[in-house]
């Protein structure tokens, strides 16, 4: 699949149920009927499966925010990837860092879950950011090294592409995006640790605090090639406005 040169990504974490969900994507399959390139919405669970029926024959991907890195077994109220992908999800966010922060995930067990989503054929999306005491202890770099590092020791990357997404974490949720600057410097930080870590150039996506406000801005920095948004997702409005500006980059 082409993603276009910048991905726009939903994530909607804990939020709408099935029928808040069924009703978004209801309002937003006609406002980009016109779209080339796909928009990924990673919904909660239970609207997996509803959305992608919905969404069928639509550029419109669903996806997980998560996933257990067990093949299956007994793991009470965990989800297996092969659940996800036959509920019609193709793709899943991996060490987002509510994740990490609210239940622990460290970078072993992240990495443990890409190798099982890729079996799954699930396409990862890797998170990774340093908080904000790291970044004024000027340890963000090395933090994202230490994450790269641990993610990708001794894997064959052989999928089509390589998404991770920059998320710092003080910029998540907090009306704190970071400046254009410090994403071109951090992104090209991560390209630059990628390559000599797996010899695989990613797509890098920026998340934290995105709005239709600020959207143009950072996706006009050549090394952004797309978007993870929570919170102006949750609204079509704004989801649009910004999945259109994601588009008109061709
Ligand atoms: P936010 O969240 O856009 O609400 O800051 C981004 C994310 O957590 O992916």
């Amino acid at each position: 699949m082409n993603f276009g040169k910048k991905l726009i990504v939903g994530n909607w974490k804990m939020y709408k149920t099935v029928t808040e969900a069924t009703a978004f994507v209801d309002g937003l399959i006609p406002k980009t009927a016109s779209f080339k390139n796909p928009i990924f919405l990673a919904v909660p669970y239970t609207a997996i499966w509803p959305l992608h029926e919905k969404c069928e024959g639509t550029l419109v991907q669903i996806g997980a925010q998560n996933m257990c890195d067990a093949q299956e077994g007994a793991f009470t109220g965990e989800i297996a990837g092969r659940m996800l992908k036959e509920a019609g999800a193709s793709f899943v966010i991996l060490g987002h860092s509510e994740r990490r922060r609210f239940f622990k995930e460290t970078d072993d067990l992240i990495r443990k879950k890409l190798e099982r989503a890729l079996q799954d054929k699930l396409l990862p999306i890797l998170c990774i950011g340093e908080t904000l005491e790291e970044r004024e202890q000027g340890k963000g770099e090395e933090v994202l090294h230490q994450q790269l590092a641990a993610l990708f020791d001794g894997l064959q990357w052989k999928g089509e592409e390589l998404i991770v997404a920059y998320e710092p974490v003080w910029a998540i949720g907090t009306g704190k995006t970071a400046t254009t600057d410090t994403i071109e410097a951090m992104h090209r930080y991560i390209e630059k640790a990628t390559k000599e870590l797996i010899s695989v150039k990613p797509r890098i996506l920026y998340g934290g605090s995105v709005k239709k406000e600020n959207a143009e801005s950072i996706l006009k920095l050549s090394n952004v090639g797309g978007l993870l948004i929570g919170g102006a997702s949750l609204e079509l409005e704004s989801f649009v406005t910004i999945a259109e500006n994601g588009e008109s980059f061709g």
